[in-house]
């Protein structure tokens, strides 16, 4: 029950690894407000989680009101507000030349915007709440460069860099902020790729093994952890050399 007593807000619940911290916060007895664009699979997962511990709430990162409207129905519904998880993410590529100015400004909103507006509409909340934990969702890209992967690697670089700022304003009134960088993990957003080459443990991480990270997190249990950055690659980020997975 290391999560007795907790409320938390995620974006991007409604699947992937966003889905599994949700199940991961109620098995260990706390509640969540599981926001997403994805109403069907939201509310699926809410009504099995139950309704006495899960709601959903459609939910857009990018738009201040909506946000305002997931913070308000974790007030009404649970009474507090403790954890915030910034979790919704997308991903587009191109190589310079061709990547628009409309791709760049999409992944900005959602992965960094996104994540300012979460912050700034859940902070009242969680200050009246703390001790309470605001969790970033960032990337291994959030640490080395992705060729291609320019508005990915910046807006996950920023979301590190938001963080800090963050964590340094509340870290005197018991509202901690950390970044969490996943390597590749098996989700829908890179179904089928091959990581035998480049994991050092020659497989995808799974959204569980990113859920225990986020529950030591959103728990007191990480009360001095403040401003920091997690990294959960499988120990891509290690350094270089020949493999043994093949
Ligand atoms: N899968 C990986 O290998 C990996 C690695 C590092 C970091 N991440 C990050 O982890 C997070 C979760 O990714 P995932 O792999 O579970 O992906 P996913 O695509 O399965 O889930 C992302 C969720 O975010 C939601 N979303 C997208 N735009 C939104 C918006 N504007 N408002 C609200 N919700 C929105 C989607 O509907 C979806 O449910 C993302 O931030 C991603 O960048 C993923």
């Amino acid at each position: 029950m290391r999560m007795a007593g907790k409320v938390a807000l995620i974006s991007g619940g409604a699947r992937g690894m966003g889905a599994s911290h949700a199940a991961a916060i109620v098995a260990a007895g706390g509640k969540v407000v599981i926001g997403d664009l994805l109403d069907e699979p939201g509310q699926a997962l809410a009504e099995e989680l139950g309704p006495e511990n899960a709601v959903f709430v459609h939910l857009d990162v990018t738009e201040m009101t909506s946000w305002e409207h997931a913070v308000t129905v974790a007030k009404e519904r649970f009474g507090r507000l403790n954890v915030l998880i910034n979790n919704a993410g997308i991903v587009n590529h191109g190589s310079l030349l061709d990547y628009s100015l409309k791709q760049w400004n999409l992944i900005i909103a959602v992965n960094l915007t996104g994540q300012f507006l979460g912050i700034k509409a859940a902070t009242p909340l969680l200050l009246a709440s703390a001790p309470s934990s605001i969790i970033n969702i960032s990337s291994t890209a959030g640490l080395q460069g992705i060729a291609e992967l320019h508005g990915y690697t910046a807006s996950k670089f920023g979301a590190r860099g938001l963080t800090k700022s963050v964590a340094l304003e509340l870290a005197g009134r018991n509202v901690r902020a950390n970044s969490v960088h996943p390597g590749t993990i098996s989700t829908q957003m890179n179904a089928g790729l091959d990581v035998a080459d480049f994991n050092p443990m020659g497989r995808m991480g799974e959204s569980a093994e990113v859920s225990s990270l986020v529950i030591y997190l959103a728990s007191d249990e990480s009360c001095f952890v403040t401003g920091a950055e997690f990294v959960i690659d499988g120990g891509e980020l290690a350094g270089t050399g020949p493999l043994k997975n093949k």
